[in-house]
């Protein structure tokens, strides 16, 4: 069996930080998404990867490499246009050959795995086998109907009113029977070939669909609340450990990961939260629910629930909460004077306390 990951698309839902970077790299309990992904595909045993890249194919390059770090061979697909999630298929056709595959979308986490799913589609050998969740809202998803035993009945991309609360998450088993479904469909509302939509012709055409329900935790970090839900979920997961330098006057609570290199002065630290690689805390309060990236400074800062990126610097500010700053960000109380100064790029969201 081989993967087809799909790390295009534009990522409009996470500005302004696809302005700068590919959501799949957006780093959750300081890794990227994407090494996640990777993580889960390799736990399954599969070792040949092709990646879709679009206009990220450079930086998506540079952090995952030839995939050898996670014992997988990479191959990058480029995509001219993010023309949907049944178009990857199409035009990873020549990687995917007649194999099995996963396909995995790059924005998703399931931070339980995929390894007992991979084994219902061997097991069951269906044509294809989706990956079902209940959700609470399943409109901006694809939603699926299914029979009492696993066989999916129909599937509707993002309907208005969904007839199940199953929505289908990023990954799916498919063998090669996807291929004439995705020849067969026209792109579907938003102008895209839907993977949805080609499965679906698969129901329709009589080949068996099955379904596997699965009841971990599920996101798709297409937005700052996710992204910061879903760090929160995996930094409860972690095991202390201080390999940077603590001082006297400084506190770890709870499970801390200060990684190499960190320095940690008079400060207090509430887990869960790591303090990336050459980080400097100084006279500052961090977490619980946090983490900071490498090679941030933060000094005299109160900071919980908020992912801060690499290189990002703050000073004298106290009481933030559910931030995302962004790589080399900067962030102060400025000069002396009345006033708050904001130098803020696009479709930035700030919230200043009243
Ligand atoms: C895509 C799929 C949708 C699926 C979702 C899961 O939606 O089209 O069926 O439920 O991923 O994340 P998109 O994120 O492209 O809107």
């Amino acid at each position: 069996m081989k993967a087809l990951v799909l790390a295009g698309g534009a990522g409009t839902r996470l500005r302004p930080f696809s302005y700068s970077m590919p959501k799949q790299l957006i780093p959750i309990a300081n890794k990227p998404v994407l090494e996640h992904v990777l993580e889960n595909i390799r736990d399954v045993g599969v070792t040949e990867v092709g990646v879709i890249v679009g206009d990220w194919a450079q930086e998506i390059s540079e952090a995952i490499g030839d995939g050898s770090r996670f014992g997988l061979r990479v191959t990058l697909i480029p995509q001219d246009k993010p023309l949907g999630l049944a178009h990857c298929v199409a035009i990873a056709r020549p990687f995917l050959g007649d194999d099995d595959f996963v396909m995995y979308l790059g924005d998703n986490m399931l931070p339980g795995g995929v390894v007992d799913i991979a084994a219902d589609f061997a097991a069951r050998r269906p044509e294809a086998h989706i990956v079902v969740h209940k959700v609470s809202d399943p409109r901006a998803f694809g939603v699926a109907e299914l029979a009492p035993d696993g066989v999916v009945r129909r599937l509707v991309e993002k309907p208005l009113q969904p007839q199940s609360d199953l929505a289908l998450i990023g990954v799916y088993f498919f063998t090669a029977a996807i291929h004439r479904a995705v020849a067969a469909i026209e792109p579907g509302e938003r102008g895209e070939l839907e993977i949805t939509d080609a499965v679906q012709w698969l129901v329709t055409h009589r080949a068996r669909v099955t379904a596997s329900e699965y009841d971990g935790y599920w996101r798709d970090t297409g937005r700052a609340e996710e992204v910061l839900d879903c760090n929160r979920q995996l930094l409860g997961a972690l095991s202390a450990r201080a390999d940077g330098t603590l001082d006297g006057a400084s506190e770890l609570t709870g499970r801390v990961v200060v990684e190499a290199g960190a320095r940690v002065v008079r400060s207090r630290i509430a887990g869960p939260a790591v303090i990336g690689a050459g980080t400097l805390v100084e006279d500052s309060a961090i977490g619980p629910n946090t983490s900071v990236g490498r090679d941030c400074t933060l000094r005299r800062t109160t900071l919980m629930d908020s992912i801060v990126m690499d290189g990002a610097s703050i000073t004298a500010v106290t009481g933030l909460r559910g931030s995302l700053i962004g790589r080399n960000a900067v962030v102060d109380t400025g000069a002396e004077g009345e006033g708050h100064r904001l130098v803020v790029g696009d479709h930035t969201r700030v919230e200043v306390a009243a």
